[in-house]
């Protein structure tokens, strides 16, 4: 049995850690133009003083250039079409379409670029996935809007999402409406464009912008449905397994708010089309009034909720309240206590395979919709050989090791698992340190974290390894 035979293997990046070309045709600043290079960025981002004003003299700024995709997709996609990807999930950048955001009318270039890039996708019969939003809002609604906790962004959003769901909706089956939408809570000013001036320390704000959020998605959802009901729009959640510390019922306790409240919150709202029960209490807690809402908000959500559940899935967190002394680990934005049975990456994410498979089952357990992967993988530091080789077997063993679990899901569990698509199949810019030291991809690009080098691409290893695995369907591993 094994994997279904229509299954979705691919590859996923998102527009502003690679495409480049931040201001050519028409392309108008997104926040993530402004989000300086280096390990420090979040914290920089996240500092009392920082108002996204651009200094060149003093930060590097990689997302400028990025791998230089803008001019290079014929390429990439055609590597892509070698491995034999079924689908490509990619971002549209929000600022090439609607350069400040607030424009009535959209930028024909930047649709004209996305067009040629489906295109592409189409002529290898890979199915496009479009995430509409993907951490890089225009930077003009963070500055002058102060980001999603303002209602106007509803109206901006449903243009920018309408005219893209209206040219590409015959080209285009499967959505997402915004990624990782629930990273917010931690970190507000990659999805939400807000930061300490605009109020993104106040719990306030963050829920407020979501409540704004979640009714774009379910816009976006009906008006993809009213062109063409055969279309799948999906939410995208950022998903880390949290496990409890041990067996005290006060971290286990601990451990089950945190996944609601971080893992469930938005996926709730979004599939279930309404707030969850424990709104009221989480809303307690960080001492949220009720959220403003307009009349008919609540329908919208419960009208239209998304047709599958998106997420990413790179490591397991440990919720402890108990034992101050617990060894502390990283993890994209998230952290936490360390994991004794667990390895980490070179960046302290735990790596969890088996933490995968339990993922799965927790996400179709609760909302039986269809599940997509739309992101996992190994961030490694790659080496070129003496013969121009990149011997990426710790990727393999990772990527494999979560196959695996995959399959077990699939086969044992019940499990409806639509597609798997790694992250940055091609090596691109982080997204929490923006380097490019830290690779994702089966394809290896020659540029240093300042964006210097020749650009080449260079298929590694694991390029061959998942040609094989796409070819067998999921069997040789
Ligand atoms: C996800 C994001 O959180 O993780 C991507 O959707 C990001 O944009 C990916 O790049 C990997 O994180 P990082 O920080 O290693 O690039």
């Amino acid at each position: 049995m094994g994997f279904p035979k229509n299954f979705l293997w691919g590859g996923a990046t998102a527009a502003n850690q690679l495409e480049g070309a931040y201001n050519v045709a028409g392309k108008g600043l997104s926040v993530s133009d402004a989000m300086p290079g280096g390990k420090d960025r979040f914290k920089i981002i996240g500092s009392e003083s920082f108002d996204w004003t651009i200094d060149p003299e003093k930060y590097v700024y990689p997302n400028h250039k990025g791998i230089d995709h803008y001019h290079h997709f014929k390429e990439d996609i055609a590597l892509f079409a070698e491995m034999g990807f079924k689908c490509y999930r990619f971002s549209i950048a929000w600022t090439r379409i609607f350069p400040n955001g607030d424009e009535l009318e959209p930028n024909e270039a930047g649709l004209k670029f996305y067009e040629e890039l489906i295109d592409e996708c189409l002529k290898y019969n890979i199915e496009p996935v479009v995430t509409i939003s993907h951490y890089e809002m225009p930077l003009h609604l963070a500055k002058v809007y102060g980001g999603w906790k303002n209602r106007q962004l509803v109206e901006f959003y449903e243009r920018f999402s309408d005219t893209v769901l209206t040219r590409f909706h015959k080209k285009v089956k499967y959505w997402m409406t915004f990624n990782e939408i629930n990273s917010s809570l931690h970190f507000p000013a990659l999805s939400q464009g807000m930061v300490a001036s605009s109020g993104a320390n106040e719990a306030q704000n963050i829920f407020q912008g979501l409540h704004h959020q979640f009714v774009a998605s379910s816009l976006s959802v009906k008006k993809a449905h009213e062109l063409n009901p055969d279309i799948k729009v999906g939410c995208m959640i950022l998903y880390a397994t949290t496990y409890s510390y041990d067996c005290d019922p006060t971290n286990q306790l601990a451990s089950l708010s945190r996944n609601q409240e971080f893992n469930y919150f938005c996926a709730d709202v979004q599939v279930r089309g309404e707030y969850p029960h424990y709104t009221k209490r989480m809303f307690k807690e960080r001492n949220v009034q009720p959220l403003e809402m307009c009349e008919g908000d609540l329908t919208l959500l419960k009208n239209y909720p998304v047709d599958y559940i998106g997420f990413s899935y790179y490591l397991s967190t440990v919720e402890c309240i108990t034992a101050a002394t617990a060894d502390v680990t990283e993890g994209n934005i998230l952290g936490g206590v360390k994991n004794p049975f667990l390895s980490s990456s070179e960046w302290g994410w735990q790596i969890d395979p088996v933490g995968l498979r339990i993922t799965l089952n927790e996400l179709y357990g609760r909302y039986q919709k269809p599940l997509f992967i739309v992101e996992n993988g190994l961030g490694a530091k790659d080496v070129v050989d003496e013969n121009g080789e990149i011997q990426d077997t710790y990727r393999i063993d990772y990527l494999s090791q979560h196959i695996k679990e995959m399959e077990k899901a699939i086969e044992y569990d019940g499990v409806d698992l639509m597609g798997y698509t790694p992250w940055g199949c091609i090596d691109l810019v982080s997204a929490s340190t923006g380097e490019m030291a830290k690779r994702y991809g089966f394809i290896y690009v020659d540029l240093n974290d300042k964006i210097e080098g020749s650009g080449k691409r260079i298929p590694k290893q694991s390029f061959t390894w998942y040609k094989n695995v796409i070819a067998s369907n999921g069997e040789n591993l």
